[in-house]
């Protein structure tokens, strides 16, 4: 999409032809080392493709290096060596082909659901009829019709992650990172949302990079499941998940599934 550019901010226009590529994210012999008092090395030579409108689970144990990796994709952080790519262009700061949906909502407490989905768009202090027009689609779009004017303390945690979901989607980015999106909502909500993101995920034919914990939350959203390794092993495994949606986690298909990422993170 025209948004990837280097004016965009966040990728380099000249290594657009260098990376004739189909893929929506290129990650390439990514390392990341933080010195400090101690020195850590969170991610090692890893290397991972994502398809344009594929939806890919990241899993893995706690400090894996799931945050760190999405934050590389983000342009949040600089790789200490290797290269990435959206779109073919190489990531080197924060741009608007890529949204960001965080555990932690994010969201800005003095403003409501209209202002804080507005201030995902390129102007956000664009008050002109399309902008309008496409921040009330994407409230549509989450299920937050009738909402516009709440703000985010009168709103339940459900609520509030629609709200980041529609944020990140207000400039129409390539793709979408989500960061365990979901990790601090009751189960049942939790299981909506799913659907829901599903939805949306076929309505507008993103490219998704999910992170999780929960390998059945893996297993119900994805197309594929990379597993990153413990001690900067890099990938361990990479499964497709060709099961029909929506998923049923009672189906013996979806339990073998599961059983076969747990096998490899465990
Ligand atoms: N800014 C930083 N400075 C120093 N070390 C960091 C920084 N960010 C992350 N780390 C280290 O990198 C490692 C990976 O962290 P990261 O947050 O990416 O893990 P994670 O896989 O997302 O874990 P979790 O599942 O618990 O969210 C950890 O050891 C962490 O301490
Ligand atoms: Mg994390």
């Amino acid at each position: 999409m025209a948004a990837m550019t280097g004016s965009d901010g966040g990728a380099d226009a000249d290594d657009a032809a260098a990376t004739d590529d189909t893929a929506a994210v290129r990650v390439d012999g990514v390392s990341k080392r933080y010195e400090g008092r101690q020195t850590t090395q969170p991610l090692r030579d890893v290397s991972l493709a994502v398809e344009r409108g594929e939806f890919v689970c990241l899993v893995g144990p706690s400090g894996c290096g799931k945050t760190t990796l999405l934050r590389l994709l983000a342009g949040l952080e600089s790789p200490t060596d290797g290269t990435i790519s959206v779109g073919g262009s190489r990531v080197t700061g924060p741009g608007v082909d890529r949204g960001m949906v965080f555990q932690e909502y994010n969201l800005f407490p003095w403003k409501t659901v209209e202002e804080n989905v507005r201030f995902g768009l390129d102007r956000p202090v664009c008050d002109c009829a399309d902008c309008a027009a496409r921040v009330a689609d994407l409230v549509e779009l989450v299920g937050l019709g009738g909402f516009e004017d709440a703000y985010p303390k009168e709103l339940s945690g459900g609520m509030k992650q629609r709200v980041a979901v529609a944020r990140a989607l207000a400039v129409d980015p390539e793709v979408l990172l989500m960061d365990e999106p979901f990790g601090s909502i009751d189960a049942q909500t939790r299981d909506r949302l799913q659907a829901e993101l599903l939805d949306i995920w076929r309505e507008t034919g993103k490219t998704v990079v999910f992170v999780t914990h929960e390998i059945e939350e893996a297993v119900t959203l994805a197309d594929r499941v990379v597993v990153l390794g413990a001690g900067s092993d890099g990938v361990v495994g990479d499964f497709d998940v060709d099961i029909s949606r929506p998923r049923e986690r009672t189906d013996p298909e979806f339990a073998a599934a599961v059983e076969g990422v747990r096998a490899r993170i465990e």
